[in-house]
């Protein structure tokens, strides 16, 4: 691209500056500078006559947005999760979508363990309980958790993030088991987990981590019926999507004592209203979807999803696209 040949493209929210400044300087930017994203018309407007997209998480790309924009050429994902965009609709149009994929891996990683050990041993009821003047002495029964070394750990989906749990649980001397539609019996016997059907999984395991990709088929992946699968002193981790657990049927599994406890990086909906009953209930511990918040991993994604965007705009391979027969169409 000459200095005189300088694309439109829309950043759809403020990323960390290595990833704009290798956009702006190759593209005209549109940026959008608010703290919340775009609503449906703003994020029309933002589009308007680009050639090129760095979305979020947050913006909803249909066939409907793709539509009005026909010169649109790339929409790159500031994430490693896509399911804000219509892939179908976007490859019938001829638009290249790109995503992050293993630059957050780890961070993903590190901080499903965080909410493990902190759904396990209680550890944002001990803090409450001190910020509110309850220490009173050092007590025997005083906010018990579960053990988490020698536990049996189950991990649904076992694409790179869930090996990465999977790995960090060697120091804790867990079994492992792991469940996903794809087998991949190298990595399980490299990493020595063993397989096991979704049921059988939720019925053994003492930990639970989900790491699926939200589709249709995982929509909804754990709900009454799961949930009445799981040990009462079971610990379910949701690092994937909100909806891949039934909202409604995990309340009432952890208000009733089905299982004992929950670590939530995604929630449905997202964000979650303060006053929602999952706010309320003192086993599940919430974090606004930070799990790949390092200042390292979103370094790298910023510049990972420029890298795309910019790669394409260029009509070269981008490092990581997915829907790459769309690529060279146009
Ligand atoms: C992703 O990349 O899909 C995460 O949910 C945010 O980093």
């Amino acid at each position: 691209m000459s200095r005189s040949d300088r694309p439109l493209v829309a950043v759809t929210r403020v990323i960390p500056q290595a990833g704009l400044d290798l956009v702006r300087e190759a593209c005209e930017v549109r940026l959008w500078a608010g703290d919340l994203p775009p609503s449906a018309a703003q994020l029309a407007d933002l589009l308007r006559g680009c050639e090129g997209a760095l979305t979020l998480l947050t913006d909803t790309i249909d066939g409907a947005v793709l539509d009005r924009e026909p010169q649109l050429r790339v929409v790159s994902n500031f994430a490693v999760g896509y399911d804000n965009v219509d892939v179908p609709a976007a490859t019938e149009r001829g638009v290249a979508v790109c995503n992050t994929p293993g630059v957050l891996t780890a961070a993903t990683a590190d901080a499903t363990w965080s909410l493990l050990m902190a759904a396990a041993r209680r550890v944002v009821e001990g803090v409450d309980y001190v910020r509110a003047g309850k220490w009173q002495t050092w007590g025997p029964t005083l906010l018990l958790g579960q053990e988490v070394t020698g536990a049996t750990l189950g991990i649904v989906g076992f694409g790179r993030i869930g090996k990465e749990v999977a790995k960090r649980a060697r120091g804790f001397d867990m079994t492992v088991l792991v469940y996903d539609t794809y087998r991949d019996e190298v990595a399980e016997a490299e990493l020595e987990v063993t397989f096991r059907p979704l049921d059988d999984l939720l019925r053994e395991a003492d930990f639970v981590t989900l790491h699926v990709a939200l589709t249709e088929e995982t929509h909804h992946l754990m709900g009454k019926r799961e949930f009445g699968l799981m040990k009462p002193t079971a610990v379910l981790v949701n690092a994937a999507r909100g909806p891949v657990v039934d909202t409604d049927a995990l309340v009432a599994a952890l208000r009733d004592g089905e299982i004992f406890a929950a670590g939530l990086d995604v929630t449905d909906p997202e964000p979650l209203p303060a006053d929602h009953p999952l706010v309320a209930l003192p086993n599940c511990t919430v974090v606004p979807h930070t799990a790949s918040g390092t200042v390292q991993t979103r370094d790298a994604m910023a510049s990972l999803a420029s890298r795309n965007l910019l790669a394409v705009l260029r009509g070269e391979e981008p490092p990581a696209c997915v829907n790459p027969e769309v690529l060279g169409r146009r």
